[in-house]
C-alpha cells in the first residue's frame, strides 16, 4: 500500500471522531476529547501545526553532491531518523474498537523497531496498559520508551520497578498529564511534582529519563535540576491546557536555556520530514510524532509505520540536500527563515 491508500483504509476503521484527514492539523477534530482533538476551544493543536508551516526553509544547492545522512543516536541506540512515535493511550476511548492499548502498543513498538525508529508507549488508568507496553518493549529488545503518568509515588515506583525488567532504552513521564480531562479526580491521583520529587523518581529509574510536557525555559531548568537526561517540548498536542503557545514558538528560548546540557525533543503538529528539518534547525535533537502514527497503524498496520517512516526519511533527506547539509548536526538556524 502507498501512503494515500493507507489513509483511505484508516478512514474505514478509526472510530467516530478521527477523520484520517489528508493533513492532520486539528481542524476536523477541533475540540473532540474523547477523540484526537484538543482541549477547550480546540485551537492549540491547530496552532502547533500552523507554526511549523510559517517557518520557511532556505535553499542552497552549491555544495558537495553526496547523500544526506539522517542517522541519529538515541541514548546509545542508532536510529535511521531523529523521529520517535509519541505515546498515545486510551485507544478505544479515542479511536473506537479496532485496537485496545495492548494491541496498539504491541504492533507499534515492533513496527517502529523494524522501521529503524522507536516508539514511546502511553500509560493508563488500568495497570494492564503499562504491563502490556513493557512486554512489547521487552520483545523488541528494549527498543521503546515507556511513558509513565505522574501518579502518586508508590504507583510510579511500582511501574518503574516493572520497567526495569523490560530494560527499555529510556523511560519518560508526561508531567503535563494532570491536565487531561479524564484524569481529573481519578485514583490513583495524578498531578504536579516538585523538583525534589522528580529527582527521587529519576534516580530510582536508573535509565535516561525524559520529562515530556515542558513549555518554558523555567520548566526546562527545573527538569535539568531534577536530573532529566532529556525533555520533550510538548503541550500534549493541545490536550491538557487551552490557549498554549505552539511548541515551535517556545522551542528556541528553551534551547537557549538548556545550552546543550540535555537532549531536547519536540512534538505537536510535526507531520513531514520538512517539519522535522525545521525542528532540528530550531535546535531540537529529535522529534515525536503522535496522531499520524495512529492513522498509519489503523490504516496499514506495520506496513503503515514503515511507509510513513520511509516518507519522513525521504522528505528529510530532500530538505537536507536542497539546503546544502549532509548530516543532522549541520542543520542550524541558518537554513530557516522565521516570520
Ligand atoms: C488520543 C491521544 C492520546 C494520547 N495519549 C498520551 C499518553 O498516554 N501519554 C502521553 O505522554 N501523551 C499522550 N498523547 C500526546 C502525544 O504523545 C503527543 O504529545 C501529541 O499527540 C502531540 O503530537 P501530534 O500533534 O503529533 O499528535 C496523546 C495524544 C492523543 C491525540
Amino acid at each position: 500500500m502507498d501512503y494515500n491508500e493507507i489513509l483511505q483504509s484508516a478512514r474505514t476503521c478509526m472510530g467516530p471522531y478521527c477523520k484520517a484527514c489528508p493533513v492532520c492539523n486539528g481542524r476536523a477534530c477541533g475540540n473532540t476529547i474523547p477523540g484526537p482533538g484538543s482541549k477547550g476551544l480546540g485551537v492549540t493543536f491547530q496552532r502547533n501545526y500552523q507554526k511549523w508551516q510559517e517557518i520557511c526553509v532556505q535553499m542552497d544547492t552549491i555544495c558537495e553532491n553526496r547523500p544526506a545522512d539522517t542517522s541519529f543516536d538515541f541514548f546509545g541506540k542508532k536510529l535511521r531518523l531523529p523521529v520517535l512515535a509519541a505515546p498515545v493511550g486510551a485507544m478505544k476511548m479515542h479511536y473506537g474498537d479496532k485496537y485496545d492499548d495492548a494491541a496498539y502498543n504491541d504492533l507499534l513498538v515492533s513496527a517502529c523497531r523494524d522501521a529503524g525508529i522507536l516508539a514511546c508507549t502511553g500509560d493508563g488508568m488500568d495497570a494492564a496498559v503499562m504491563e502490556g507496553a513493557l512486554r512489547a518493549i521487552h520483545h523488541a529488545d528494549g527498543c521503546g520508551v515507556p511513558t509513565v503518568k505522574p501518579w502518586d509515588k508508590d504507583t510510579i515506583f511500582a511501574k518503574l520497578t516493572q520497567a526495569r525488567k523490560a530494560d527499555p532504552v529510556a523511560v519518560a513521564m508526561d508531567i503535563d498529564a494532570a491536565g487531561l480531562p479524564f484524569l481529573k479526580n481519578h485514583m490513583p491521583p495524578a498531578g504536579s511534582k516538585t523538583v525534589e520529587e522528580l529527582r527521587e523518581i529519576i534516580e530510582y529509574a536508573q535509565k535516561p529519563f525524559i520529562l515530556k510536557g515542558i513549555m518554558t525555559p523555567a520548566g526546562a531548568r527545573k527538569a535539568l535540576e531534577a536530573g532529566a537526561a532529556g525533555i520533550v517540548v510538548s503541550n500534549h498536542g493541545g490536550r491538557v491546557l487551552d490557549q498554549c503557545p505552539a511548541t515551535a514558538e517556545v522551542l528556541p528560548a528553551i534551547v537557549e536555556a538548556v545550552a546543550g546540557r540535555m537532549k531536547i525533543f519536540v512534538d505537536g503538529g510535526i507531520r513531514t520530514g520538512l517539519d522535522v528539518f525545521k525542528a532540528l534547525a530550531l535546535g531540537a535533537d529529535g522529534v515525536l510524532i503522535g496522531r499520524p502514527f495512529v492513522t498509519m497503524v489503523y490504516g496499514g498496520g506495520a506496513e503503515g509505520v514503515r511507509v510513513y517512516a520511509d516518507k519522513l526519511q525521504s522528505e528529510l533527506q530532500d530538505a537536507m540536500q536542497m539546503c546544502g547539509v549532509h548530516t543532522l548536526k549541520e542543520i542550524t538556524r541558518d537554513q530557516i527563515l522565521r516570520p
